[in-house]
């Protein structure tokens, strides 16, 4: 496996993580203005150098060219978690770098926008960042099916090498379309499963149960494979969903689970890491165009401060949750060996087999080889 990180980590320092604080946020409307359309950022840490000033201009007094604005940063998940941490880091970047003229709202737990309206809120620019789950844009271009295959990656890195290289960034390209546009992939990391059933060990203990999933062909194929029902449901909507039965378990990272306590309504855990959550940080192309190359590259910086820092802290804040989940007790946690890992890949080969052609054999072996 290669690992190789795309982003500098210039602007991340310890000063930074100590300093950040949580933020809720009013809902202010976005003003944008200006009017350049330089191409958008959205590779991992290569964003090109806005067009320089031409030299005769006079010189202005610093930060004049700046724009005045409210960005709308919008997610579903909790505070405590690789995805707000990372808002924040980039919200703290972009107010100082602007010197306050650009405000910066972080709006968590679907305060805002839930998963079934975030994307074309942000397409009409009433956010101007949201963060999906991949899964959740499977509907957009199957390429987003990547996280769900079955031990795919074997890393953070691994995963974050694949979206910054030139397979991934094609896959972000594709949503110009729609009017958003890709700045990077920022992980949480491997799924596990939990239920309310049965402790889960091996293929077989899958049959007849129901799992929630975040959406897309290939969980629903996955867990078809393994002789269990799925159903997607909001993320706003699972804690009730398994509080009232409405399905058996659901598959997600150790920071999710225990930031939403899904432990308080689920008996069993597996770890498994058989599909992973990484997140599309995604802008659109009407708030993109409306900023002046000063305002751009005070955002472009914001962005990479905060990839850096949420892929900083996705292993970090995983080991600790798990660790509260242990020291909570209140759910039974099943490790399983390589040998029964084995199993499972070997049982859900047939998700590759259906979906390699669907999203791409080249762009697969791209993924593998990271
Ligand atoms: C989920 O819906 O379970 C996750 O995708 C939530 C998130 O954004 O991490």
């Amino acid at each position: 496996m290669k690992k190789r990180r795309m982003f500098s980590m210039l602007f991340m320092s310890a000063a930074l993580a100590a300093s950040l604080t949580a933020c809720g946020g009013s809902s202010e409307p976005a003003s944008n203005g200006g009017g350049s359309s330089s191409p958008p950022a959205n590779s991992g840490g290569s964003t090109p150098e806005p067009a320089k000033e031409p030299a005769k201009e006079p010189a202005k007094e610093a930060g004049a060219d700046i724009q005045e604005m409210t960005i709308k940063i919008s997610h579903v998940v909790a505070e405590n978690t690789p995805k707000h941490q990372g808002a924040l880091a980039m919200k703290k970047a972009i107010e100082e770098a602007s010197g306050g003229k650009i405000k910066v709202q972080v709006f968590p737990n679907s305060s805002l926008f839930g998963d079934k309206d975030e994307y074309q809120n942000l397409v009409a620019n009433n956010a101007q960042f949201i963060i999906p789950d991949m899964a959740k844009l499977v509907g957009n271009d199957p390429g987003f099916n990547i996280p769900s295959m079955p031990f795919l990656f074997s890393s953070d890195e691994a995963a974050n090498a694949f979206w910054d290289g030139p397979k991934g960034q094609e896959i972000f390209k594709r949503l110009e379309k729609d009017g958003a546009l890709g700045m990077g992939m920022w992980p949480n990391g491997p799924k596990h499963i939990t239920n309310n059933k049965k402790p889960i060990k091996a293929p077989e203990d899958f049959n007849g149960l129901k799992f929630r999933t975040q959406g897309g062909q290939v969980l629903e194929k996955l867990y078809s494979t393994l002789s269990a029902g799925s159903v997607s449901i909001p993320f706003n909507e699972l804690y009730t969903a398994l509080q009232q039965g409405t399905v058996d378990g659901q598959e997600n990272t150790f920071s999710n689970i225990e930031s939403k306590k899904f432990d308080e309504v689920q008996k069993y855990m597996t770890i498994m890491g058989h599909t992973r959550v990484d997140y599309a940080l995604l802008t659109n192309t009407k708030f993109w165009n409306s900023m002046n190359d000063a305002t751009r590259k005070i955002v472009e910086e914001g962005v990479k401060v905060g990839t850096d820092f949420a892929r900083s802290q996705a292993a970090e804040l995983n080991a600790a949750a798990l660790k509260k989940l242990q020291e909570r007790g209140q759910i039974e946690i099943n490790e399983l060996s390589k040998e029964d890992i084995q199993k499972f890949r070997d049982f859900l080969k047939p998700v590759y087999d259906e979906y390699n052609p669907i999203i791409g054999e080249d762009v697969i072996k791209d993924a593998m080889s990271r």
